[in-house]
């Protein structure tokens, strides 16, 4: 019987249709206009990249890394997985000799390549690769001096094959020849490890890229929270050069994260999207005498009232006291309201900087309030931190989220640079501008080409052609349809106009053009119509 199993998208991604897709590649032309006028230019990452990359700059503790990323294992060993699938699969005989005798060569096969994948580093060393090739090598001896046993006919030599072959299983099973790779959470360490690989601290400083394009997180979905969703997001990344006197750059850095928000406050308004709220913090620097030394008292705070807080708060003690602050549990938020304060312990550059900041937003008219409980989820962050919110969106309302991350690409093995970026979730901006109506943007149907009579096809078809190449939207049915019906179908399909092409008018040369909306009709020649369609357009655009 046929397999009739319905597959469905998978839970927490989604098909994007029609006409809803005009509205996202709007949003991401829009994106595109408005990046590219303070000179950004785009880059393209890969969907996935090693794990290591995002633990390591995402931090090991966050949700992010912890429990939401997708991961596999990946290596250029095909023909030994094969080899390690079939050795698993199929074992020998345990009863002939001969077979076990084969089965242990097969193994040997299996050891050779083994340690020339090892030596090339195509294989990683890791310890359980090296507890399970000792324990392979262990196996395959007894199962030589079993396969001899059995030959003399030793009847309990057929069940020890039988147990070192489940050993030998497991061992094979637990070999791994390649590295973990991850389907991308997020772009900013992609973009740092792009930004090293190209030497791009040797291009004109800082480079200024944006992004656009699926991230994957195995969250819970809900409304506004997938597990692919879509991010557009920008980075600015500047090379430290030697010598630089940090303070020196304060006034400068902070310009430049002043001029990465207003370029989103930009876009954001030039969409129309509705009840945009800044919310922007500082987070000070790593240093004893800034968050470090904040987050030790905080910490000391938090033990105080340890017992009045939930079981994801009391965790965060000890891993990430800061995520304290972003808790949205309703009983907590008396408490965390009386926490000591950031913004009260920033060491006198951080909180120089974060003046700057706030001067140069008023400066650029980019309205803001100061949120001293915004920390942010992922750890590479430090000074200024900020998040976007709109309307429309329930819970999940943060529609961008960035900060400076200055000693990210040092950390991932490149030189000394500074960054700043921030992602919008495209998936919540569309949602914003859906509930606010403003998404009323799908360009219908221009012409329904009603043609009868198979002699009129070829002038169908040309009228067809020509007003696709002066950019109009066609539709032209590929067998012919009574006038009546086609003009139902015109209709259906939100068509502005209804070309009819009877043998009449192939005939005369005399095209009839109904406006379906009034139902009123004209009669013009082929190059009347197209001048009379482009007059239309350019008065309705
Ligand atoms: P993030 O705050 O993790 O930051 O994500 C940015 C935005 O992506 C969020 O504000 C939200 O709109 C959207 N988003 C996140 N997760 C989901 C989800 N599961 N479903 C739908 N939308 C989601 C980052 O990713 C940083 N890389 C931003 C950045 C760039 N910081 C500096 N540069």
């Amino acid at each position: 019987m046929a397999n009739k199993t319905k597959f469905q998208a998978i839970k927490g991604t989604r098909d994007l249709l029609p006409p809803e897709t005009e509205l996202w590649n709007r949003v991401e032309q829009t994106a595109r206009e408005a990046f590219g006028s303070f000179g950004f230019g785009e880059i393209r990452l890969p969907i996935f990249e090693p794990t290591q990359l995002f633990a390591r700059s995402i931090g090991e503790e966050t949700d992010v890394v912890s429990k939401e990323m997708y991961t596999f294992e990946d290596h250029d060993l095909p023909e030994l997985e094969e080899l390690k699938t079939s050795l698993v699969f199929r074992g020998p005989n345990i009863h002939e000799a001969a077979d076990v005798f084969s089965y242990a060569q097969r193994i040997k096969d299996f050891q050779g390549l083994v340690a020339s994948g090892l030596k090339e580093k195509k294989i990683v060393a890791t310890p359980d690769n090296a507890w399970a090739k000792d324990l392979i090598n262990v196996l395959r001896t007894r199962l030589l001096t079993d396969a001899d046993e059995l030959k003399r006919g030793d009847s309990l030599a057929a069940r020890r094959v039988e147990i070192h072959m489940e050993s030998m299983r497991g061992a094979l099973g637990t070999f791994r020849f390649g590295s973990g790779v991850a389907l991308r959470p997020e772009a900013t360490a992609s973009v740092c490890r792009a930004y090293i690989e190209h030497g791009m601290q040797q291009l004109p400083q800082p480079v200024k890229l944006y992004y656009m394009g699926p991230m994957f997180r195995r969250e819970r979905p809900q409304k506004g929270r997938y597990r692919q969703f879509y991010q557009i997001g920008a980075e600015v990344l500047e090379a430290i050069t030697p010598n630089q006197d940090a303070t020196k750059t304060l006034g400068k850095d902070a310009a430049v994260d002043a001029e990465v928000i207003e370029m989103v406050m930009v876009y954001f308004a030039r969409l129309g999207l509705e009840g945009v709220v800044l919310d922007i913090n500082s987070i000070g620097h790593s240093a004893p005498e800034c968050r470090r030394g904040y987050v030790e008292k905080l910490k000391a705070e938090l033990e105080k009232v340890k017992n009045k807080l939930g079981a994801d708060s009391q965790r965060r003690i000890e891993t990430n006291p800061l995520r304290v602050l972003d808790s949205k549990l309703e009983s907590e938020q008396s408490i965390i309201e009386k926490l000591p304060r950031i913004g009260d312990h920033l060491c006198a550059d951080c909180a120089k900087h974060y003046a700057e900041v706030k001067r140069q937003l008023q400066l650029r008219g980019v309205p803001y309030q100061e949120n001293w409980r915004l920390v942010r989820g992922l750890d590479y962050y430090m000074r200024t931190t900020f998040e976007i919110t709109a309307q429309g969106l329930g819970s999940q309302n943060a529609v961008c989220g960035g900060g400076r991350y200055d000693g990210l690409v040092e950390l991932l093995g490149g030189p000394p640079t500074k960054g700043i970026g921030f992602a919008i979730g495209e998936d919540r901006v569309i949602l914003s501008l859906q509930e606010a109506g403003k998404d009323n943007m799908a360009q219908g149907l221009d012409v329904y080409i009603a043609w009868m009579g198979e002699k009129t096809l070829a002038t169908a078809i040309r009228a067809a052609r020509d007003l696709r190449q002066a950019g109009f939207r066609v539709e032209l049915p590929p067998v012919e349809q009574k006038f009546g019906k086609a003009l139902g179908q015109a209709d259906k399909l939100g068509a502005r106009y209804a070309l009819i092409l009877g043998e009449d008018e192939v005939a005369s040369g005399q095209w009839t053009l109904k406006t379906l909306a009034d139902g009123t009709q004209g009669k013009y020649s082929e190059e009347g119509l197209m001048e009379f369609l482009l007059k239309t357009r350019t008065v309705s655009s």
